[in-house]
This record gives C-alpha cells, sequence and structure tokens, in this order.
C-alpha cells in the first residue's frame, strides 16, 4: 500500500490496495492514516454495493440518510448524483454532514460511480488546522462558545422543489427536525486534537446570541477555515473512494461540469457526542 499526501494540512491518496481483502493490520493501517490526515481517497477500486457496505461496517454502524434516495436495492447507499440538465449540485456549499445531530457522523464514504470528463471534484478544510492558525485571544473566545445546529433550514420546507427532487433528494422535509447544540472548538473524540465546528449550511447561530448576532462570526470562521493552506483537492475517476472526517473537516462539491451526469454513492457512518476542547 502507498500513502502520497494531498497538501500540506491534510489529505492522503492510497493506492495498491484492495479493499475487498483488507486484512485488520491493513484495514488498521488505513485508519491510522485516516486520523492523521482526515480525508483518504483510495483509488482503483472495483467494489459492488456490498463491498462498499462491508468496508464501511469496519468504522462502525451505517445512518440510513433521511434526505437522500438510497440506489433502490441498498437502503444504506445514498446516491449523490447531478444529471447532465440539473444546475444545482449536491453539497455546493462548505458544510459539515450532520452536524444537526446530537451525535454526529464520524465520516462519509464516498465512492465514484460515474464522472464528468473533467471538474466535479471535492474541497475539503481541515478544521485543525484553521483552529490551530487562530491568535490566542480567538482561540480563547471561540473556546467558550457553543453553538446551535438544524437541519431545518437546508432540509426543510424552503427546499423542496423541482430541481432537489432531481437530484437525489427525497424532499422529505417532514424528517427536518433534528435540532443540535456543539461545542464550537471540539476535542476530536479520538486523536484529542483541537477542531472548530461550526458550518453556514447548518449552523444557526452561538447560544445566548441571536442569528443576526452570530452571522459575522461564523461568515470569518468559514472565511478563515476555507484558506488555501488550509485545503486539499480530490479530483475523481470511477473506482476512486473518498473517505473524510466530519469531526476535523468541512467539504464542498465544485459544481462546474455542466452538462455532464455525476453519480456517486455515499455511505455514512455513525459518531458520537463531541466533547468540548478545554482549551
Ligand atoms: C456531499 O456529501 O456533500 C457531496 C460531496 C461530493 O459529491 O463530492
Amino acid at each position: 500500500m502507498k500513502v502520497r499526501p494531498l497538501s500540506g494540512a491534510l489529505g492522503a491518496e492510497i493506492t495498491e490496495v484492495d479493499l475487498r481483502t483488507l486484512d485488520d493490520a491493513a484495514f488498521g493501517a488505513i485508519r491510522d492514516v485516516f486520523l492523521d490526515r482526515s480525508v483518504i481517497v483510495v483509488r482503483d477500486q472495483d467494489l459492488t454495493p456490498d463491498d462498499h457496505i462491508a468496508f464501511a461496517r469496519r468504522w462502525g454502524e451505517i445512518n440510513i440518510n433521511r434526505f437522500f434516495k438510497s440506489t433502490g436495492t441498498h437502503r444504506e447507499i445514498a446516491t449523490v448524483l447531478k444529471e447532465p440538465d440539473q444546475e444545482r449540485n449536491i453539497g455546493g456549499d462548505w458544510h459539515t454532514d450532520h452536524s444537526y445531530d446530537q451525535r454526529p457522523a464520524l465520516g462519509s464514504i464516498l465512492y465514484a460511480i460515474e464522472t464528468p470528463p473533467v471538474g466535479g471534484d471535492t474541497l475539503f478544510c481541515s478544521m485543525h488546522s484553521a483552529y490551530e492558525a487562530l491568535s490566542p485571544g480567538m482561540k480563547a473566545m471561540l473556546t467558550g462558545l457553543r453553538a446551535r445546529h438544524s437541519s431545518r433550514v437546508a432540509f426543510g420546507t424552503n427546499q423542496t422543489g423541482a430541481e432537489t427532487h432531481k437530484d437525489g433528494r427525497l424532499g422529505n422535509e417532514a424528517a427536518a427536525t433534528q435540532d443540535a447544540v456543539h461545542p464550537v472548538v471540539i476535542s476530536h473524540p479520538e486523536t484529542g486534537r483541537p477542531a472548530l465546528y461550526t458550518n453556514l449550511d447548518f449552523t444557526l447561530g452561538f447560544v445566548g446570541w441571536t442569528d443576526e448576532e452570530s452571522k459575522p462570526l461564523l461568515d470569518q470562521i468559514e472565511a478563515l477555515s476555507t484558506q488555501p493552506e488550509h485545503t486539499c483537492r480530490v479530483t475523481w475517476a470511477p473506482g476512486s473512494l473518498g473517505m473524510w472526517d466530519n469531526r476535523a473537516v468541512m467539504h464542498r462539491a465544485i459544481n462546474d461540469y455542466q452538462g455532464y451526469r455525476r453519480l456517486m454513492h455515499r455511505i455514512t457512518i455513525e459518531g458520537c457526542e463531541l466533547p468540548a476542547h478545554d482549551g
């Protein structure tokens, strides 16, 4: 197995491995790379949906998605699809999957089925690296805060429309009822490394602040976190499997392949409550 870093801050490309036949030692090695680099992309796989599910189960329990259509044959796998005639894509803004859950997802595993000839990459930013780059004063202020997250804005009634139904969304606004409070600076549950934990898709505001008061600081956290030195970029090809640590990164799917189809299969792994970083 070969491992190549994708950028200074995060990400690793893994080659010369077959995820269908991993023994425990090889799986442990991949897990170590994942915890260290927060994003992995494993190239040249030939996975059936059952292989994808079997790999996912090695990480934990699978979350059955409430907002995206499944493949129709495997309820564990959500489809992330953009058809040639669609303008919007899924995940086109910086976000953290499932931050609205009280026990947010550990990670998401995306397997590329059909990719455009060029474009359709995914950007990731390290919320560890972003936190570490803050001034001592900003770190101290954010470490005392908690934030309110919700699925209502992104998945609620205002999102029901023709375009959202085509892109694989269930249009299931009745299921958009999750609200959660998390520390703004978390301690990664497995490594203890501090990370910023807000995102503009699902974070409404800070506890004890109005949404309007919160917005400028949430915007500033996003602007600081997505600076180029905190990011890496994954280019997909059919057979690429990417996995990211939702406790450590935000991600954004780039929507630059109009007129082409892009189909990905996504499995999300359940996580745990997020502890506060204590400074
Ligand atoms: C997502 O899970 O936000 C979609 C990511 C992607 O399609 O690259």
